[in-house]
């Protein structure tokens, strides 16, 4: 039963821990509804959807960067964070979402990027026309440049999105740091006026209603403060197994949160925080989650997973063993803004995945995706913790590789001299209703700011709702049963035994899980009753890329 009221005194809206089992679904802001035909979409875009997603059974919506920004990196790059962007609304239309949102038994997270500024903020406007040494200076990451007249960058720190993560003031011997593009100057957390700043904008935001925070990059804030070279090629969204790295998951980090959660904590109705933190073991990414330190975090290992059930499993076996020694529920992520589309990457025998530099490499079988995609939705949705859909996901959306090069904004794909392709291929704006372009993303005649496939027609809400073959009907479906289930959600899991490719665990003893990843058919358990299946099969045997749910006789 959901309340209408979050946060308040209704009988769910305080459920104690809600976020340990909660499903929150990632609204990428500038594609998934335009109120007003700007072709970007926006927070009344937002409200006037809501119902649409509680009728999908989420629990919670997470919003992406909502501020003012140049848009160097799709508002990854914050000029204010205390304001709105005017494309996106303005402060009261934030506080009437999370007003509307709480109506509809929706929590809302945001998302707060720490690591970095917009060079247009005013704090690093203010550093540009202040001297070496100033304290304005001092809010970022400054250093001389190498060489007689500091000519060369400090060290050979790369950017995420290709090239040095330097760049030089002009005629000075000054360079700054910017892990991530140019446009996005890195923070100095050394700083207690940065650690001021943060604490403040946490309660600006706690203050007007949100049930939560995102965190941007959470293992990189820190840098160790001798600036070692990393003397070795090193792309952060496939991070090595380096524990000493000098500006990934440094140990320092854990304080800031550490703090972080004493504040939310002040707060009523359990406000979390969910970590982004690329780091290279579950164990690792455990330690985001510590007690006193974030709720949850990521876990990213599935995301970057070829459709494999060895590795799979491997996989599920470790991070709920990693959060379970922390006492944390996992955090499931099958896609998200910034990696291809699952539905592809399954549609493709192997996918490696580096954030921007997803490979995407031969001849794609969306038919095949399609299926393990079905599948994959009830494998993650069965598994214990929480879990994260990606919007459009449950339309079955592929990522579109074929934008034109003119139109590509992600920043990755210039810097790399368009060796990556970027992000903007899962960014594409969500098909709600019609045949043709919008697809009820705007008002008839907008041009969303990237094109739409016109074999959307066959994918938009409008179609398949009422379709029981629809992947957004096995969406609800699934959503349905977890949260009627008590055997689903929280708590653990055990394998049965199975053929090679079968990933076969019951979730209590009367509630099974089964799914097919290898090319031949398996047979099923013994069972009462299909709960739900990714797709209809006849018989007992359960052919390759199905998914099923049982329910057994106890
Ligand atoms: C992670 C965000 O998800 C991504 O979109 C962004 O480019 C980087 N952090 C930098 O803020």
């Amino acid at each position: 039963m959901r309340d209408a009221r979050i946060g308040g005194d209704g009988p769910d809206g305080d459920r104690q821990g809600w976020w340990r089992d909660a499903v929150i679904y990632e609204i990428y802001i500038r594609s998934f509804a335009d109120s007003d035909g700007n072709g970007v979409g926006d927070i009344t875009g937002i409200r006037s959807r809501l119902g649409y997603l509680r009728d999908l059974g989420v629990d919670a919506i997470w919003v992406t960067p909502w501020y003012p920004s140049p848009m160097a990196d799709g508002g990854y790059d914050v000029a204010d964070y205390r304001d709105i962007d005017p494309q996106f609304g303005t402060i009261a239309d934030a506080e009437a979402l999370i007003g509307d949102a709480h109506r509809h038994g929706l929590r809302v997270l945001i998302d707060l990027v720490p690591n970095h500024t917009s060079h247009r903020h005013r704090w690093f406007q203010e550093a540009l026309a202040s001297p070496p040494g100033s304290p304005q200076r001092a809010r970022y990451v400054f250093r001389t440049g190498l060489g007689p007249g500091g000519e060369r960058p400090p060290n050979d720190w790369t950017s995420v999105f290709g090239g040095p993560a330097w760049t030089r003031l002009p005629g000075e011997d000054q360079w700054y740091l910017h892990l991530f593009a140019p446009e996005q100057p890195d923070l100095n957390w050394e700083n207690p006026r940065v650690h001021r700043e943060f604490a403040s904008i946490l309660r600006f935001w706690l203050d007007r209603g949100v049930d939560g925070l995102r965190v941007d990059v959470a293992n990189a804030l820190v840098k160790d403060q001798d600036f070692p070279d990393v003397a070795e090629e090193l792309d952060v969204l496939e991070p090595t197994k380096l524990i000493d790295h000098p500006h990934w998951d440094r140990e320092g980090v854990h304080e800031i949160y550490r703090s972080w959660r004493r504040l939310a904590d002040e707060y009523p109705g359990e406000r979390i925080f969910v970590a982004e933190a690329w780091v290279p073991t579950p164990y690792r990414l455990a330690r985001y989650v510590r007690p006193g330190e974030l709720h949850s975090a990521f876990n990213f290992d599935l995301l970057r997973c070829s459709w494999d059930a060895e590795r799979m499993r491997t996989i599920i076996d470790d991070n709920l063993e990693a959060m379970d020694e922390v006492g944390a529920p996992p955090t499931w992520v099958l896609s998200n803004h910034d990696v291809a589309r699952h539905l592809t990457r399954y549609g493709r025998p192997h996918t490696a995945v580096f954030g921007p530099r997803t490979e995407l490499v031969g001849p794609v079988d969306l038919e095949l995706g399609l299926r393990r995609a079905r599948a994959a939705a009830l494998l993650m949705l069965a598994l214990p913790g929480g879990a994260y859909v990606y919007q459009g996901e449950e339309l079955g959306l592929w990522e579109v590789e074929d934008l034109p090069d003119e139109l590509l904004q992600d920043p990755a794909f210039r810097r790399s001299d368009g060796t990556a392709r970027g992000r903007d291929g899962c960014r594409v704006p969500i098909p709600w209703s019609g045949d043709s372009q919008p697809f009820g993303f705007g008002p008839s005649g907008t041009r969303p700011w990237l094109p739409q496939p016109p074999e959307w027609k066959d994918l938009t809400v409008e179609a398949q709702l009422g379709d029981p073959a629809s992947i957004l009907e096995l969406y609800h479906s699934a959503l349905r049963i977890r949260r009627e289930l008590p055997a689903f959600g929280e708590g653990g899991l055990k394998w049965l035994d199975g053929p090679p490719g079968a990933l076969l665990f019951e979730r209590d003893p009367t509630v099974l899980c089964a799914v097919n990843i290898s090319a031949e058919p398996f047979r099923l358990p013994e069972h009462a009753e299909v709960l739900l299946a990714s797709a209809q099969f006849p018989g007992n045997q359960l052919p390759p890329n199905i998914a099923v749910w049982l329910r057994r006789t106890a």
